[in-house]
């Protein structure tokens, strides 16, 4: 079905996508970066191509972690690039695999999606046959997952990982989480009881990298760790990991005021577990809180 050993990345130089050509490198695969900067120097990649000029002859996989940033206010110019940089960027990824002899497309695409996709799920476990919720972010997800699966009818394995919360070093969340405690101003979000679904970085690079080997992986994966926390417990944790006090709580009408929506995104409350990978026979590295935030705040962590 695929030629070549090749991986192309979209997003290659972002937070999560920057630690992936090493570990393909391991499996024996090499790595094209795709960017919008068109070079640079990173290591670990062969070649690189342009978003605007996507060429996936030769290459075994496809990996689409391209995105602009949610987390800003959501107003029209934004929405705009945030729903280019997804679905438009996913869309011409598929355009491109279309374009190619059936015998020379790509095996896999693995495509990064959101949690955000369940909307506020409650109390409820999401598991990947969970209905699609409501809101700004489901409907960007929905349709960025939508553009994704038409490359299941040009014979491509399509893998939609819809990824909680990254917790890594040099990641907006935790970076961002850190400095906030670290003043001695971190506090539950809201109420608090909204579940959140984290990941620890290395645990999603290597379910990239597992999506690409395993070929009975396919359809909606949940990128989350086994044991999603509630936004009060995650604060409490977190606290406890930098020896700083959980202070006062952040009011969720503060939040809206400040980011809009996506400050009311941080409300949403979402329990999701990641059934798929779990079947699959992917193993977390860090399954449990406590140890991802011992990893990240451990002075010889990464
Ligand atoms: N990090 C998380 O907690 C998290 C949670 C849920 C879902 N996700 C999704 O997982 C993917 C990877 O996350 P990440 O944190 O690694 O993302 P990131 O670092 O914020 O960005 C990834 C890449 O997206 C490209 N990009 C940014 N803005 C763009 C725009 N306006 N148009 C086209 N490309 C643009 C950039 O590549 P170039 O500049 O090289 O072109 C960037 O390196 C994203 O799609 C994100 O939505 C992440």
């Amino acid at each position: 079905m695929h030629s070549g050993d090749r991986t192309a990345i979209l997003g290659v130089t972002g937070f999560v996508g920057r630690g992936l050509p090493a570990l393909l490198a391991a499996q024996g695969l090499s790595v094209t970066g795709v960017s919008r900067a068109g070079t640079g120097a990173m290591p670990g990649i062969a070649r690189w191509q342009s978003p605007a000029a996507l060429d996936f002859s030769g290459h075994r996989a496809v990996i689409n972690l391209a995105g602009e940033s949610v987390a800003q206010r959501w107003g029209a110019p934004a929405r705009r690039r945030l729903h280019a940089s997804r679905v438009g960027l996913t869309e011409a990824v598929v355009e491109a695999i279309r374009r190619l002899p059936a015998a020379a497309r790509p095996a896999v695409l693995v495509n990064a999606s959101a949690v955000g996709y369940y909307g506020d799920g409650g109390e409820s476990f999401l598991t990947e046959s969970a209905a699609p919720g409501s809101g700004y972010l489901a409907d960007l997800c929905r349709a960025w997952e939508a553009a994704a699966v038409e490359a299941e009818a040009l014979g491509v394995r399509v893998v939609r990982l819809r990824l909680g919360v990254v917790l890594g070093r040099g990641g907006l969340a935790f970076e961002r989480l850190r400095r906030v405690f670290r003043c001695g101003l971190g506090g539950r979000l809201g109420s608090g009881r909204q579940w959140m679904a984290w990941i620890h970085l290395d645990d999603v690079r290597a379910a990239l990298v597992h999506a690409v080997v395993s070929a009975s992986l396919q359809g909606a994966v949940n990128g989350t760790a086994p044991s999603p926390e509630r936004n009060a417990e995650f604060t409490r944790m977190l606290a406890a990991a930098l020896h700083r006090p959980a202070l006062l709580p952040v009011p969720a009408c503060a939040l809206k005021l400040a980011l809009g929506g996506f400050g009311a995104a941080l409300m949403d409350s979402q329990r999701a577990v990641p059934e798929a990978l779990v079947e699959d026979g992917f193993h977390f590295k860090f399954p449990d809180l406590d140890g991802a935030l011992a990893d990240l705040v451990a002075p010889s962590g990464r």
